[in-house]
């Protein structure tokens, strides 16, 4: 017994001072797997006397309990130590900045796609797209511009090599988003509810104009849509995208081939000195032009234009951006120019919403 003892005391003092969770399982082999000592001392049991196997096996057993359980206390420690390690080592400070090394900036372009996107989801608008690279039908055709329709004349028109093949007639870098109205109503049925910020192409190039620009279409058809709706809708939008809650408009009858009635808007401003101020101010600007869906174009788009009808707009992304942030020349926004980013672009991961704010 004086064995067993020594025994026990060496088991006990290697699992104590194991220093990890391996070091504690080879402890553990060493004393209790198949070949360790205490399994070895069982197997001795079996060549002693009754009597001396019984008080034998009472005691090997309960070094056998005391080692178990020394092994089980040892594990616990061992493991909420490795858990605080782990902890200490993978911590992180929530309190800091995110991604301090960011040094880019959103353009200007993609801000203003964002916030008017976060205003007309609000109102429940999804956001439709289409090719940029158009074809005559959907481009033109279908928005009631039959081929030679003066109208066409408008849009100076980067027309693309012509495809023999091609289905909707020449192809063409779309003038305007409108043709998204017509992908829309042939692949949909009404309510529709949409808007479509994108690209559009014109060859023209001063300090108003430049070839590629921006415009961001509406378009709303159901059963019911008036022209008060319009109104309602590019009143409100206006003054959220402002920020200006008396911001007045003025719809101006005008002409658009695709539209009837048409109307161009004006907001209110005021010109000082060189200086544009927007708000209730006497003076206007016109910003955008509108109307309700033309029959034609419903019926061109496979929609029954005795039971439905509808609004659409189209306003330019850069003008709008110009004016909220004071931005003097459109041909800037495409330089490329990192001292201009820097200066008029936005701080990334402030994600414009309507309930956050659309700026900070
Ligand atoms: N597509 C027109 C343009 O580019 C704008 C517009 C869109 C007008 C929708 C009325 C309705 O000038």
């Amino acid at each position: 017994m004086k064995e067993l003892d020594a025994i026990r005391g060496e088991v006990l003092g290697a699992v104590e001072t194991a220093a990890d969770l391996a070091a504690l399982d080879a402890a553990r082999v060493a004393a209790l797997g198949k070949k360790g000592r205490i399994t070895g001392l069982m197997k001795t049991l079996g060549g002693l006397e009754p009597d001396a196997r019984k008080a034998a096996g009472a005691a090997l057993n309960e070094v056998k309990m005391a080692v178990a359980e020394a092994i089980e206390a040892r594990r616990r420690v061992l493991e909420r130590g490795a858990m605080a390690g782990r902890l200490e080592a993978e911590r992180v400070d929530v309190s800091l900045p995110v991604r301090p090394e960011s040094a880019g900036h959103v353009h200007p372009i993609t801000q203003t796609i964002d916030e008017l996107t976060a205003i007309f989801a609000e109102m429940g608008y999804s956001v439709a797209e289409g090719p940029d690279i158009e074809d005559d039908f959907h481009n033109f055709t279908a928005l009631n511009m039959p081929e030679e329709h003066p109208a066409r004349q408008m849009h100076d028109t980067f027309y693309l090599p012509h495809r023999p093949d091609a289905e909707g007639g020449s192809t063409v870098l779309r003038t305007h988003t409108s043709p998204v109205q017509i992908r829309t109503m042939m692949n949909s049925t009404p309510p529709i509810r949409i808007i479509v910020p994108g690209r559009a192409y014109r060859s023209d190039y001063d300090m108003t104009h430049t070839p590629m620009f921006h415009q961001v279409e509406g378009l709303v058809v159901d059963e019911t849509t008036h022209m008060g709706h319009l109104k309602g809708c590019l009143i409100d939008f206006c003054r959220a995208f402002f920020d200006i809650d008396d911001l007045p408009l003025r719809f101006r009858p005008s002409f658009f081939p695709f539209t009837e009635p048409s109307a161009e808007v004006d907001i209110g401003c005021r010109r000082s000195g060189g200086e544009l101020v927007l708000g209730n101010h006497g003076d206007w600007l016109e910003i955008l032009g509108c109307g309700m869906v033309h029959p034609n174009v419903l019926e061109m788009s496979g929609i029954d234009s005795s039971r439905y009808q509808g609004f659409a707009f189209g306003m330019g992304i850069e003008r709008i951006a110009m004016l909220k942030y004071g931005i003097p020349d459109l041909r800037t926004f495409f330089d490329a120019d990192l001292r201009w980013l820097r200066h008029y672009g936005f701080v990334p991961l402030d994600m414009p919403s309507m309930a956050h704010g659309l700026t900070r």
